[in-house]
């Protein structure tokens, strides 16, 4: 997949946001392809890392 023109955003308080289409290869080499917007998890409490589940809310992470 290309991957040109892939904008990285950080959301205050949240994720990184990834805007464009990107592979992700975890540790073991697994591939996984995201169009679109891919939310990745910042603060380190996401229990579907690398993506954001949404449980930075219920922290203070100000970050
Ligand atoms: S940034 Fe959302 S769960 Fe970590």
């Amino acid at each position: 997949m290309e991957t040109k023109n892939v904008k990285v955003q950080v959301a205050p308080g949240g994720p990184f946001l990834v805007h464009g289409n990107i592979t992700i290869v975890d540790k073991d080499g697994k591939e996984t392809v995201k169009e679109g917007m891919t939310a990745l998890c910042r603060c380190g409490a996401s229990n579907n890392k690398p993506f954001c589940d949404g449980a930075h809310k219920a922290l203070s992470f100000d970050k």
